[in-house]
């Protein structure tokens, strides 16, 4: 085939252009992950309302925004209190974690309650759609005549669908599938999704139709291989969970309407996803009571506090290289913490195998577990169970001490809340404190005096 300067070669896990082949990215180091794009100036160089002209920012009118409540709250959570008409959503998710019943739901909801819906499919039939929804609503009560469905891959076809329907509130599943006949490459090559993205973008703005996108998750974690379309949208949502697990966590990468790192907390049943407004307490109820090696840890996750359980288990290890096992932590932080243990804890860590994990398919990424990690690890290593009525929050640094973080007060009401009586707690936080009452705070300066708690 011959090769114009309008062919460049992009990274499918990290979006590095370069513009010859390589077999292996000299970016990101990813073997085979360069794919062949052609460039189509003419299509992506189009601006979303024709010509701009500059005018004083003082004087810019803000239109309409009134946030359209879904019916969903923990999906209005995560978008940051309803959805702002004419945003595009991009639903990423691995296959089979529910993001087709997921949208389907939304858009019950909103044929309903608000508008016009139209769901494009370019997966299954509507038939397919149909078994789906009558699983989520037995009796068709709740399924309104104003929600439309077609199976459509070809972008055009699309457009004149909605020209001809009209639908306030749009899904596209997936982006994956969509076909955009301008485009040379084959559906779900890079310059077809992100080309698609684009196209979907500019009608959505102009109808001010809000449209959620579904894009499918590879094992590395990037929608669509790379993340190009991520910088396109203006929310990008991913859906995850544990496929073992019923639960399923709705999570805020990017709101350009909203806050980020919220999250939504679903249950997938028989008959489709059931929101769960009080995670703390599903997961509490799951929760070994005098065991050794768990612990519990209030966490924020966004703006909401949520008790999470950390379990770990420490055994004699045969290996030279003992097993480091971290799931819903990170394994870089939780090398850090077992480091800090050897040098100021009396234990000795080299010859064991760790394992650590956060119970429920939940995945923390804030530094208030890490004391929480250590006090789990240390009553397996001494086989010891925790006080079962103490919860714990605390930053570790480098030299062993414990730090306090962020929104204290907040995690130790819902520490309270779920019947807590206990908190071990970083000793320099205790002047900000505001108690719940019937909570006792323990204090502590250093992972050395934490021990005494275990
Ligand atoms: P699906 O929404 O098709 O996933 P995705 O679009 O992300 O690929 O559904 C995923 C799984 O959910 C599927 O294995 C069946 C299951 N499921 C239920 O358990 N209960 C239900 O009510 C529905 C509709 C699906
Ligand atoms: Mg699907």
């Amino acid at each position: 085939m011959k090769k114009g300067h309008n062919t460049q070669y992009v990274c499918r896990e990290c979006g590095h252009v370069s513009t010859k082949w390589l077999g292996r990215c000299s970016n990101c180091g990813g073997w085979n992950t360069l794919v062949e794009q052609r460039e189509n100036r003419r299509e992506t160089r189009r601006s979303l309302s024709g010509r701009a002209v500059p005018v004083p920012l003082s004087g810019v009118v803000i239109g309409e925004r009134d946030r359209v409540v879904t019916g969903l709250e923990e999906m209005d959570r995560v978008l940051g209190g309803g959805l702002v008409p004419g945003t595009l959503v991009l639903l990423g998710g691995e296959p089979g974690i529910g993001k087709s019943t997921l949208l389907l739901q939304i858009l019950m909801e909103l044929s309903g309650t608000k508008g016009p819906c139209l769901y494009v499919t370019g997966e299954e039939s509507p038939e397919q759609i149909r078994m789906r929804a009558l699983r989520l609503d037995p009796d068709g009560g709740r399924t309104s005549e104003r929600l439309l469905v077609a199976s459509e891959t070809d972008l055009q076809a699309m457009e004149d669908m909605i020209q001809a329907t009209n639908p306030e509130f749009l899904a596209v599943d997936s982006v994956q599938t969509v076909y955009c006949p301008g485009v040379p490459s084959a559906p779900g090559s890079i310059s077809q999704v992100r080309e698609s993205t684009v196209r979907i973008m500019e009608f959505s703005k102009q109808r001010a139709m809000s449209t959620f996108l579904v894009g499918h998750v590879t094992k590395e974690g990037a929608i669509a291989g790379p993340r190009v379309l991520e910088h396109l949208v203006d929310t990008v949502l991913y859906f995850e969970g544990d496929r073992s697990h019923s639960f399923r966590l709705l999570r805020t990468v990017k709101n350009r309407y909203g806050a980020t790192n919220e999250i939504g907390v679903f249950e997938m049943t028989g008959n489709g996803l059931v929101q769960v407004p009080n995670p703390s307490e599903v997961f509490m109820t799951q929760r070994p009571r005098g065991l050794a090696g768990s612990v519990v840890v209030p966490c924020m996750e966004g703006t909401r506090p949520i008790l999470a359980e950390i379990q770990a288990l420490v055994s004699p290890s045969h290996l030279t290289m003992p097993r480091r096992t971290a799931s819903g932590v990170d394994a870089n932080r939780l090398a850090l913490l077992i480091a800090v243990m050897e040098k100021y804890l009396d234990v000795t860590l080299y010859n064991r195998d760790i394992f650590v994990k956060v119970a429920g398919g939940l995945r923390l990424s804030e530094p208030g577990a890490d004391l929480g990690i250590i006090m789990a690890i240390v009553s397996s290593y001494q086989n010891r169970p925790l006080d079962p009525d103490m919860a714990v929050i605390g930053e570790i640094g480098l030299t062993g001490e414990v730090r306090p973080v962020g929104r204290m007060n907040a995690r130790l009401k819902e520490a309270s809340r779920l019947g807590f009586g206990k908190c071990l707690l970083p000793e320099s936080a205790m002047d900000r404190l505001r108690l719940p009452e019937g909570m006792r705070p323990l204090p502590v300066k250093g992972v050395k005096s934490a021990l005494e708690f275990c």
